[in-house]
């Protein structure tokens, strides 16, 4: 078919095929909270305020990055599929909770281009144990800094120097939340069950040996007892994104740039944590504002090294399609 037969908006089956690859995408703590309604000839994007950790991200701001790292997975899946996607972030100012809309024109030819990036959406996830070292790490930092400018969002490598104060940090957000209950009550009701079709299963946690050689990392409930990489103390780097300012834009941005970064990671063979229990509180996230070298606000940290050929995987869930898309007449 040449591009002038084809129709202007993919079809139901095409969109569904996007959508169920974009949804794929990380989510703090796995809530997915997210909702697509299609017309027939815009998609659009609404957070889904039911799944908002009230405890720990009471602005909102994880579920709208989390909603960000879902669009640019969706861009990318439409892409492939030979779309190409004209974005418009907050396009009502009255309704805050429509984060985007998306119209579409035929792109016959990109899916050369985005296969990697598709492998990747496959392949990426969240990486709690200890990991070795990423090799070629200055490309690598050159490569995310080069995704993530486009959204405005910053990307700067905590100095291994400075490692142990980030490991304070954590170990003191650690202290603030033990005795939280709403925070604690919030964090079992999402972790550690495994049929749900949400949330972070038992499979994807760590024990709490393994997690002893991991200094940077929120504290969840411990898996049952395992040494999976024994003697493997973490050596993976870590960066900061971090955003000029605290808006709701902002956080959209964040969570696209880090679903670029994420992804990237994955296409160069390496392993990744994304990580938020030191941004959320406001005493550790000052430690962080310390160690990068503007004033921007950190929003997201990542874990990013190597994994050894070890470990079993299992996806982690995701909630049937036709849970989070609605069709809608246009
Ligand atoms: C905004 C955001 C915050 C997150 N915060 C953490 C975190 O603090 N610690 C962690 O281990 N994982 C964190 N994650 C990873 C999610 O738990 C993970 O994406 C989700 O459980 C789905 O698993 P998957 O990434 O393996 O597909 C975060 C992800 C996002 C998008």
């Amino acid at each position: 078919m040449n591009t002038s037969d084809r129709p202007n908006t993919p079809d139901l089956r095409t969109v569904r095929m996007a959508l169920m690859l974009a949804c794929r995408a990380p989510s703090v703590h796995n809530t997915q909270p997210w909702r697509w309604v299609f017309d027939g000839t815009q998609l659009r994007l609404h957070s889904d305020t039911d799944r908002l950790l009230h405890s720990a991200d009471p602005l909102g701001r994880q579920l709208v990055i989390s909603c960000g790292a879902v669009l640019d997975h969706a861009r990318l899946a439409f892409v492939w599929m030979g779309w190409f996607t004209d974005i418009t972030r907050f396009p009502d100012p009255d309704l805050p909770g429509h984060l985007a809309t998306l119209e579409f024109r035929p792109w016959p030819g990109a899916l050369n281009t985005t296969a990697a990036r598709i492998r990747a959406i496959h392949q990426r996830r969240t990486d709690r144990l200890p990991m070795l070292a990423p090799p070629g790490w200055l490309d690598v930092l050159a490569a995310v800094r080069d995704l993530a400018r486009p959204h405005h969002v910053s990307v700067d490598e905590i100095a291994e120097r400075n490692r142990p104060r980030l490991a304070a940090a954590t170990e003191h957000a650690t202290a603030l939340r033990r005795y939280d209950m709403p925070y604690q009550t919030e964090l079992h009701w999402w972790t550690g069950h495994s049929d749900a079709k949400a949330g972070v299963p038992a499979a994807a946690l760590v024990s709490d040996s393994e997690a002893a050689r991991v200094d940077i990392g929120r504290s969840f409930p411990a898996a049952p007892y395992s040494v999976r990489r024994t003697d493997l103390e973490d050596e993976a780097r870590l960066v900061v994104l971090s955003t000029l300012d605290e808006t709701a834009a902002q956080w959209l941005h964040t969570g696209e740039a880090l679903s670029e970064v994420l992804l990237e990671c994955t296409a160069r063979g390496l392993a990744t944590c994304a990580l938020t229990h030191i941004t959320e509180l406001a005493a550790s996230r000052s430690v962080i504002t310390d160690l990068i070298p503007h004033p921007d606000v950190p929003q997201v940290v990542i874990r990013i090294g190597t994994a050894p050929e070890d470990t079993d995987y299992t996806p982690t869930p995701r909630r049937p399609l036709d849970e989070v898309l609605e069709i809608a007449t246009a």
